[in-house]
């Protein structure tokens, strides 16, 4: 169910979806910009995700996607890859007393198998502690990529045929998206990639299928209410046929 609310100069209402996705990307080019380590522009885009998620819990959002850390990040440098996890340990840790305060749902999509045992464990306890809240949902994806997604679906589906629990037959595009991270969650009407480069990298390749996309020449850290506002009103102009007239 669609969200309604007025936009800030209190004209036409404008019509929040239920789910957008954010591809939260330009942390590194914002910190070359200052003339800082990569880290730092990390630090700054876990403090704007911070922002994005409290102002998309004050407008109604139902489900808040995004891409955090993909399966193919792990090409970076040892240095910015540990850099990153420890940031994630950390913010995870604030996101979990902040969480409980704005009954905010954590859940994580992507393969956590990877990650350190602590950052495990505290992931599974920000998803298991949040269960219960009803205000945003926010999926954290992490060590997330769509082609990992699919064919993990595949395989779970295949060993159920192997086992005799179902066969073929039984697979349709509904049961489909049952076997993926995002089981249960609607599809993202709007997807949102900042920072100027127009491309999915590996994103929601299933649930994308009718998203609308905005790309946004803003990198990640200056990233704010303003610019989320932006892209729900650009999302409002467009005409969604879904192949029909
Ligand atoms: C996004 O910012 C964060 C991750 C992918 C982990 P980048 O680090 O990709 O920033 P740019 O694209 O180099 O500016
Ligand atoms: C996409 O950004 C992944 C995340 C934001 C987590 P990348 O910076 O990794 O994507 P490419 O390399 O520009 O495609
Ligand atoms: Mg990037």
């Amino acid at each position: 169910m669609a969200f309604f609310r007025k936009n800030k100069k209190n004209e036409a209402p404008v019509n929040v979806p239920e789910h957008i996705a954010i591809i939260m990307d330009g942390n590194g080019r914002w910190a070359k910009k200052r003339g800082l380590p990569r880290t730092a522009g990390h630090r700054a885009g876990a403090e704007a995700f911070r922002r994005i998620a409290n102002y998309s819990r004050s407008i109604g959002l139902k489900y808040l996607t995004v891409y955090a850390f993909s399966t193919e990040n792990w090409k970076r440098s040892e240095e910015e890859v540990s850099g990153i996890m420890k940031l994630l340990g950390r913010y995870l840790e604030e996101a979990l007393a902040d969480m409980e305060k704005n009954h905010v749902r954590f859940c994580f999509f992507g393969d956590l198998s990877r990650l350190s045992p602590e950052l495990q464990t505290l992931c599974r306890d920000a998803q298991e502690r949040s269960r219960c809240y009803d205000e945003v949902q926010v999926n954290f994806c992490l060590n997330y990529g769509g082609r990992d997604e699919l064919v993990r679906a595949a395989r779970t589906f295949a060993a159920q045929v192997a086992e005799g629990k179902c066969g073929p037959e039984d697979l349709t595009e509904e049961a489909f998206s049952n076997y993926l991270y995002s089981a249960g969650v609607p599809d993202p009407e709007l997807i949102i990639r900042p920072s100027g480069e127009m491309r999915t990298s590996n994103f929601l390749l299933w649930q994308s299928a009718y998203s609308e996309y905005v790309f946004m020449d803003v990198l990640w850290p200056d990233f704010g209410p303003e610019q989320l506002d932006a892209a729900i009103e650009e999302y409002n102009r467009r005409n969604r046929r879904f192949g029909g007239t």
